[in-house]
């Protein structure tokens, strides 16, 4: 098997969305950590996953509750993305949060979000020392003119220069 230092740099390579994950667990309280590791899966259903650790603790809010939402941080939100980096108890303290209409999901951080998908479990899937957790996306929105944070090399970015390639043709 390959050597830790080499698959991190090898994963620290490629970019990836910076987004934080929330639930509400079975006591009420809201849970949320920062993740890169989220993607589509399907189109139809609209499926999209997330890879958390064994250890976290939103990861036990999402399977008491069975659904979550993931917030996809927007440009200039960096400190949101750190604060949920943590364990701490307070990592929701000043933040505008909703919860989406549909009735499932975790908190909506509406100020820090360029765009949110609120989902419904559909598989959660051991794999390593993670959990794949695999969510139907039953409500959600994206603003429009506001970019979302992007993290690689371990640094912060977005896709704003996206907007001059486009110009281009
Ligand atoms: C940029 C960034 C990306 C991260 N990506 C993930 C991830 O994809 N999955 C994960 O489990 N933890 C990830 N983490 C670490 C968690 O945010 C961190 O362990 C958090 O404290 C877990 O909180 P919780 O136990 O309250 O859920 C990431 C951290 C940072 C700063």
């Amino acid at each position: 098997m390959i050597n830790t230092d080499i698959f991190k740099a090898i994963m620290a390579a490629a970019p990836g969305p910076a987004a934080v994950v929330t639930a509400t667990g079975a006591d009420g309280r809201t849970q949320g950590l920062t993740v890169s590791a989220v993607c589509s899966v399907s189109l139809d259903p609209p499926l999209i996953l997330t890879c958390l650790d064994r250890g976290s603790n939103t990861l036990k809010a999402i399977e008491q509750a069975g659904s979550f939402t993931v917030n996809y941080l927007a440009e200039g939100r960096e400190d949101v993305a750190m604060d949920f980096a943590t364990k701490s108890d307070s990592k929701f303290d000043g933040k505008v949060f909703i919860t989406p209409a549909v009735g499932l999901g975790g908190p909506v951080l509406i100020q820090d979000s360029a765009a949110y998908a609120a989902c419904e479990v559909a598989q959660i899937v051991p794999a390593g020392d993670h959990m794949i957790v695999v969510g139907t996306v039953v409500e959600g929105a994206a603003k429009d003119d506001c970019h979302a944070l992007a993290y690689a090399q371990r640094r912060f970015f977005t896709g704003k220069h996206l907007e001059s390639n486009l110009a281009l043709n």
